[in-house]
């Protein structure tokens, strides 16, 4: 059984796999690279795609839409693409790695930083963010939902701030795409981190990073675009001068697949299905002796994620008796954010995270708890 949808989602719809297996056999071809019919088939999968993306999150123009390998080609764009030494960023102690370390890297070429530490239960303070805003600064970047507790972030408040403050508003929707509704103009979002393979339930390897047309962006990456191709500078036209290189097609085919399956399903019935096995699994954790669960306490104030520790038992030999002993997948330890434990309290061991999917049961999650019950007692009957 698999509950580490948080990481990548799996299994895929069906016409995730077809549209994947289209593209490769069928197509073959790259976009915007001939004017012969497979690569304008493969140049109209790719408008398919960003159109498709562009309805889930409201944009109104879909070339607004940068394509990337995951949410870390996205965080990195969005972040190296518009700091310069001097600017200041304020993230917060909840984010990933794949925010932190890019952030740190910028760090040492002269942007400053201020991390600001969220409440024990994960979710920032509006007021805590303002009070580190400061004459210069540029981007206030957060990730809607934790990866490590589920949290979500008031991102209301904190698009009014950036608004308030002139800074950008760059939001890292890793956890919350596909389960929470985004509305880019409704939320004043500026830059939005997107995995493809997670909640989206496209193939490993996309992900995209939506850029408002006001904000000013440089590539990352140069190379060839199949156009302008006497510049030598990289053409800044969004949004192929800003995925060099030949495209992932059938990750992308797949990519439009899995967000029209989400269009279809509808935001809110995924998310109350997300939401009931999250409850139903909260409730019969708690009924055993020693298990803490992190993140708000009010279980609507989460999303995506569960994560607890039982007490005297270790978080990855735990996950590891559910592996060998019943084959359930879920993940245990820092979950790349370290920073994220260390405020929940939950450093260095970590916690064991549960994340299920569209197609995970409320029988698959009652399987799970009793798993969990007898791995807990054959663990502490061990020590
Ligand atoms: C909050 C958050 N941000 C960013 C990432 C990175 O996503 P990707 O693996 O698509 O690069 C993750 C991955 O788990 C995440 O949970």
């Amino acid at each position: 059984m698999y509950l580490d949808n948080a990481a990548t989602s799996f299994p895929k719809p069906e016409k995730v796999y077809e549209a994947v297996m289209h593209a490769m056999r069928d197509v073959g071809a790259s976009p915007g690279r001939g004017g012969y019919r497979r690569s304008l088939e493969a140049a109209r999968i790719l408008f398919q795609a960003r159109e498709a993306a562009a309805r889930l999150f409201s944009i109104s123009d879909s070339e607004q839409i940068i394509f990337t390998q995951n949410a870390t080609g996205a965080l990195n764009l969005a972040l190296q693409g518009t700091l310069v030494s001097g600017d200041h960023v304020i993230t917060t102690s909840m984010d990933h790695n794949s925010m932190l370390r890019p952030l740190y890297a910028l760090r040492n070429r002269g942007v400053e930083l201020s991390i600001v530490s969220t409440g024990h239960d994960g979710v920032v303070s509006v007021e805590d963010i303002r009070r580190a805003v400061r004459k210069n600064t540029k981007i206030i970047a957060v990730s809607h939902v934790s990866n490590v507790c589920g949290a979500i972030q008031p991102i209301k408040q904190l698009a009014e701030l950036c608004h308030e403050a002139g800074a950008l508003f760059l939001l890292d929707a890793a956890q919350s795409a596909g389960y929470l509704p985004i509305d880019v103009g409704h939320y004043a979002i500026d830059l939005l981190a997107v995995p493809g393979h997670k909640g989206l339930l496209g193939p490993s390897g996309t992900g995209l990073l939506y850029v408002a047309p006001q904000v000013n962006i440089r590539s990352v990456i140069q190379g060839g675009t199949g156009s302008h191709s006497t510049a030598e500078e990289q053409p800044l036209v969004m949004p192929d001068g800003f995925e060099a290189g030949t495209c992932n097609l059938p990750g992308i085919a797949g990519l439009q697949a899995g967000i029209e399956f989400v269009l279809e399903r509808g935001l809110s019935a995924v998310y109350l299905h997300e939401s009931a096995l999250l409850n139903q699994m909260e409730q019969s954790l708690r009924d055993i002796p020693g298990v803490t669960i992190y993140g708000p306490a009010d279980p609507s104030g989460r999303c995506a994620v569960l994560s607890f520790t039982a007490s005297g038992v270790d978080s990855a030999l735990l996950a590891a008796e559910l592996d060998h002993g019943f084959d359930i997948a879920v993940r245990a330890g820092l979950h790349c954010a370290p920073m994220a434990h260390r405020t929940l309290g939950t450093f260095p061991g970590g916690t064991v995270r549960v994340s299920p999917g569209w197609s995970t049961t409320s029988e698959e999650i009652a399987f799970f708890s009793d798993a969990v019950v007898q791995c807990i007692a054959k663990i502490r009957k061990s020590v």
